[in-house]
């Protein structure tokens, strides 16, 4: 029995790619009979969760039967106090991706536009598409992969509600500077929202880098997003937080499911937020691997451009082939990003990692060669 669900589902639904989850460690275990499995592919960190967002886990595990605070208060005004802002400022969310979703549900009509650079994170794509929304793409060129703000500005039009900017850009790694976003912000229109996706912002040590300490939330139309997922280490939580005017979360909360954040997520990440020992930990392997890895691949003659998140976009030629060969050798990392062929993106992992995943990279490179 047909049931024609094509003629039922919502138009431009079937525009949506279904998001295809990666190899898991067991499966690529398995398939290749490997002992051990160096996952670099998904910019998580590789130090782990802190200790006491685990103490905070455990903790919180006799209190499930209740539902967690709708308002998530006492996660808000932690992240209120570490930013210097007001609770009323922040909203969280169930990882950045919710966040970027509700944004998408709360302004975006059919046919309105939204900008993003191009190649950069693909939700905010899909939230535009879920509302039949148009997305232009700006593209970012290689070799180097620099934001273009005039390009961003000239792509607005009437119908343009949000405009995303990402510093550091996953996956090219680049930054936007301050001065970058002073201009943008000068030359955009009064109706257009400028969301600045900072997941990777606190593993940069760029001068000239974007951050909202710049006095970028004085204007009501910047939207900051942040993530406990990477530097924090709580990306299986599914914890984000955006910063913004009051009177932008308003109305994002009404479309907010009420409970969007469970109790456990909630407790763990303002716990996260305490804990200044593993925040700089963090910071410092990272910037420990980025050396590790652009002085490594300068030997190799492998292009890279500016890394400044705690990942690093790599020229290899043919990304998905180099990829594949890493994976059979027990490692994984990312390719097969839209107009990024010839790239593989690698996370930072702890320093044997690198090595390691360095060691086979060399390796491929050669076999190739
Ligand atoms: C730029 C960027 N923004 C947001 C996210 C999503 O983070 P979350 O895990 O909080 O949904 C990611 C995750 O990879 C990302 O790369």
């Amino acid at each position: 029995m047909s049931l024609e669900l094509e003629r039922r589902v919502r138009s431009g639904i079937e525009r949506i790619e279904p998001y295809q989850p990666g190899i898991t460690d067991d499966e690529l275990r398995h398939r290749y009979g490997l002992t051990r499995v160096i996952k670099l592919n998904a910019n998580e960190n590789a130090l782990g969760p802190s200790p006491l967002a685990i103490r905070a886990v455990q903790e919180e595990l006799p209190h499930l039967h209740h539902y967690p605070d709708g308002a998530s208060e006492l996660l808000r005004e932690a992240i209120a106090e570490f930013h210097g802002v007001t609770p009323a400022h922040v909203l969280v969310g169930n990882g950045s991706d919710d966040i970027i979703k509700l944004l998408s549900e709360t302004f975006l009509d059919d046919g309105d536009e939204i900008i993003v650079p191009h190649p950069s994170f693909s939700q905010y794509a899909f939230g535009a598409h879920v509302m039949r929304a148009t997305v232009k793409h700006v593209p970012l060129e290689a070799p180097d992969f620099a934001y273009d703000v005039e390009r961003l500005a000239a792509a607005v039009g009437p119908r343009t509600k949000l405009v995303y900017v990402c510093s550091p850009n996953n996956p090219t790694g680049g930054i936007m500077t301050r001065a970058q976003a002073r201009w943008l912000l000068g030359h955009l229109p009064k109706h257009v929202l400028v969301v600045f996706d900072f997941a990777y912002n606190d593993y940069s040590q760029h001068p000239e880098r974007v951050r909202e300490e710049d006095g970028l939330l004085d204007d009501p139309r910047v939207i900051g997003l942040h993530t406990f997922s990477k530097l924090y280490g709580l990306a299986g939580l599914r914890v984000g937080y955006g910063l913004a005017h009051p009177a932008v979360w308003s109305y994002v909360h009404r479309v907010r499911e009420p409970f969007n954040v469970n109790r456990v997520a909630q407790r763990a990440a303002a716990a996260a937020l305490r804990d200044e020992s593993h925040r700089r930990a963090s910071v410092a392997l990272a910037a420990r691997a980025r050396s590790q890895y652009t002085e490594a691949l300068r030997q190799m003659g492998l292009p890279h451009p500016m890394p400044e998140g705690n990942f690093i976009l790599v020229q290899t030629g043919d990304g998905r082939a180099t990829a594949h060969a890493l994976m059979q050798r027990g490692i994984l990392v990312r390719a097969g990003f839209s107009g990024l062929d010839a790239y593989v993106r690698i996370t930072y992992g702890l320093e044997e990692e690198n090595e390691a995943c360095l060691a086979a990279l060399r390796e491929v490179v050669q076999h190739r060669g």
